[in-house]
């Protein structure tokens, strides 16, 4: 069933048909716009377009959808399906809930019911997740590795720490996904095709009715904004960068050259040629999947570009766009909660790893000016120091103290017990740094966030 046959003698080449149907992206709108076309229903009623019985007819009609229906594949899209079914169950009254109402205002009202109950789901999602970073930081706030820049060894940290340091990524991600809610959280419907509606439906009383913030304020900005699913793509992009960033260390650690974890089975792949290969596959496509999101950002921006008011059919290529993202971001939350599960620290070898390296070099350095050298020159006197030790081959712990006193008068025996990793990472322990006191500190302030 076409929803304007009147105006045409014949019907819309069957290929183009195809071409031009948006029903295989947005099956997925059915609830929502079921939804929505109850609380519209309603305030027809209230407006005194519909008696009270015919609204009792489509109430009962919708409500009947809500348990599914066979969709018929030639439909253009969900909201004409919608319309056809309804026909179907009801007969004629069915054509009465079209007015004041264009699929314009439908089909954004519906988009933005969908997302909203998206971002409901994500917020779940990534709270989750955070927990499974607070458990894992729990168990180790003492376990030592090397804290690296440029990949170099630069100062231990505790792995803790380093665990928190997406507990936060995570934390912002959900603070931009709240943010967002709200501007999604905006009712179209009344906006019409793109001029507003001449029926007195009260939009206020039809966006408590849907759980709407508030009602855009312009029916042509209503029928042809999309700035909240670019905003969504955004901050998707964001979120897949952080599982990206993971990832990519989880697949350096889980190196033999690293050894920091081990991963599962239930986690890990094999090698169609190479018997004795276990492949970190799943944090690399998480790793690949940002991809996905940047290009979804893309594409929606693209489609946006330069488009005049109001509603135009290329809007309708923004589900595409933005069910990908969701999708995308939805999977790979929970395929790194799985990762994460599957997941063993090697604490041996972080902590073993940093028995040979000079990651308390700054820790000298410090020595020196809390004994009144200015830190450039202190710094100048460790370089030489571990340029002695590269060639003693040994550790700054190894070196003995009178080698410590051709640099500098200031040392002395003290200065070993200030170069443990323990001391080392002890040391930092201001807010927001490595020391367990202030890692506990953080442990805390990050439980408050996933209460
Ligand atoms: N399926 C379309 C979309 O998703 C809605 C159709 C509006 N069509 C129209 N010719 N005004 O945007």
């Amino acid at each position: 069933m076409k929803l304007w046959g009147g105006r045409f003698k014949t019907a819309l080449n069957s290929s183009l048909l195809e071409f031009s149907s948006s029903l295989s992206q947005d099956q997925r709108l059915a609830f929502a716009d079921l939804q929505a076309s109850e609380a519209h229903a309603r305030s027809l009623e209230r407006a005194g377009v519909l008696s009270k019985s015919e609204l009792k007819e489509i109430q009962a009609g919708l409500q009947d959808l809500a348990d599914g229906w066979t969709i018929n594949p030639d439909a253009e899209d969900v909201h004409s399906e919608i319309e056809r079914v309804l026909t179907e169950k009801i007969g004629a009254v069915a054509g009465k809930l079209h007015t004041g109402r264009s699929r314009n205002d439908q089909v954004v009202t519906a988009t933005r019911l969908y997302l909203r109950g998206e971002l409901d789901r994500l917020h779940v999602e990534i709270k989750t997740l955070q927990k499974q970073f607070i458990e894992a930081a729990e168990k180790n706030v003492g376990t030592l590795l090397p804290g690296v820049t440029h990949l170099q060894h630069a100062q231990p940290v505790s792995l803790a720490h380093h665990l928190l340091a997406y507990f936060w990524m995570l934390e912002r991600d959900k603070e931009r996904f709240l943010e967002i809610r709200k501007r999604v959280n905006q009712l179209p419907l009344g906006a019409g095709a793109l001029a507003g509606t001449p029926f007195a439906v009260d939009r206020l009383h039809v966006a408590r009715d849907l759980g709407f913030e508030g009602v855009c304020e312009n029916s042509l900005d209503a029928v042809s904004d999309r700035d909240f699913a670019v905003e969504f793509l955004a901050a998707g992009t964001l979120t897949m960068l952080h599982l990206s960033r993971l990832s990519e260390e989880w697949v350096l650690w889980s190196t033999p050259e690293y050894g920091f974890i081990e991963l599962d089975d239930a986690v890990s792949t094999g090698s169609s040629l190479m018997p004795q290969k276990k492949n970190p596959d799943i944090a690399e496509l998480i790793r690949g999947r940002v991809g996905r999101l940047q290009g979804a950002w893309v594409g929606l921006t693209s489609v946006l570009k330069g488009l005049p008011l109001s509603y135009q059919r290329d809007l309708q290529e923004d589900k595409w766009h933005l069910f990908q993202g969701l999708d995308c971001v939805q999977s790979c939350l929970s395929a790194t909660q799985d990762l994460l599960k599957g997941t063993h620290f090697l604490l041996g070898r972080m902590g073993q790893s940093l028995k040979t390296d000079f990651s308390n070099a700054t820790d000298v350095a410090d020595y020196l000016v809390k004994k009144g050298m200015p830190f450039r020159a202190a710094h100048e006197v460790v370089g030489k120091i571990v340029v002695t030790c590269l060639e003693k081959k040994c550790s700054l712990l190894e070196l003995p103290l009178a080698e410590y006193r051709k640099f500098s008068g200031d040392f002395s025996e003290d200065i070993f017990a200030k170069l443990t990793p323990e001391a080392v990472v002890g040391a930092r322990k201001e807010r927001g740094g490595t020391a367990p006191e202030a890692v506990q500190l953080q442990l805390k302030l990050a439980r408050e966030k996933v209460i």
